[in-house]
């Protein structure tokens, strides 16, 4: 996201938009690092050790006895019962142990997206640096290669929340929030 700020155009109008995910809600990782990722004064060092410290887990095989659960666990089901009742489908990715790494690196964007956003708010345009403005969004569950066919949305649907985040008067945007169908999320992500 920093290395992207050179490109903007000065002005105070660009806008940087992360196609992040629900499953990213901070929810998906334990109670011990919620106020981290959340915390108000969260630079990108600090996040980036946070990161760290999920890999460090992964590494050591201990990611459950360091507060990062899985989705299976978290909500008691199997990861097959977890399928079913999440898409009417049969197991698949989002409820694998990979998604646990999908989870905790849309938890960490989301919270990039929020460290970028305070970082750029007192930035000053009068001396030509592009300030910029920093959106996350769900895009839902779409017919991508990710997605795959069974999901509900077309490629179309899926890309309206980004464009609109793209286009609509930034007044009516709150710089470092997380949109999912043009509309602002709770507070969980
Ligand atoms: N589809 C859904 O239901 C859904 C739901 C929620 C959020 N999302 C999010 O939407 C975004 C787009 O996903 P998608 O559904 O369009 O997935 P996709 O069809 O699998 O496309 C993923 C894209 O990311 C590129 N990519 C993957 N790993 C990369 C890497 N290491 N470096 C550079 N490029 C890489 C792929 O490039 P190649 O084609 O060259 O491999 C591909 O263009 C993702 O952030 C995803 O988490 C999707």
């Amino acid at each position: 996201m920093e290395g992207l700020l050179p490109a903007m155009r000065p002005g105070g109008q660009a806008r940087c938009i992360t196609v992040s995910s629900r499953l990213g809600r901070i929810t998906k990782v334990g109670k011990e690092w919620r106020p981290q990722f959340l915390s108000a004064t969260l630079q990108v060092e600090e996040l980036s050790r946070l990161v760290q410290r999920f890999l460090d887990a992964v590494r050591e095989e201990d990611c459950i006895g360091q507060g990062w659960p899985t989705h299976v666990r978290e909500s008691a089901l199997s990861c097959h019962e977890h399928c079913l009742a999440w898409a009417n489908v049969q197991c698949c990715a989002m409820y694998s142990p990979i998604s646990q790494a999908y989870s905790v690196s849309k938890v960490a964007v989301n919270a990039l997206n929020r460290v970028m956003a305070r970082s750029m708010a007192s930035v000053d345009t009068a001396a030509g640096v592009p300030m910029c403005h920093y959106y996350a969004c769900c895009p839902g569950w779409v017919q991508t290669a990710m997605g795959g066919p069974d999901a509900p949305k077309t490629i179309e649907e899926g890309a309206d929340t980004p464009i609109w985040l793209c286009t609509t008067p930034l007044s009516g945007l709150i710089n470092g929030g997380f949109y999912g169908e043009r509309q602002r999320q709770g507070k969980q992500y």
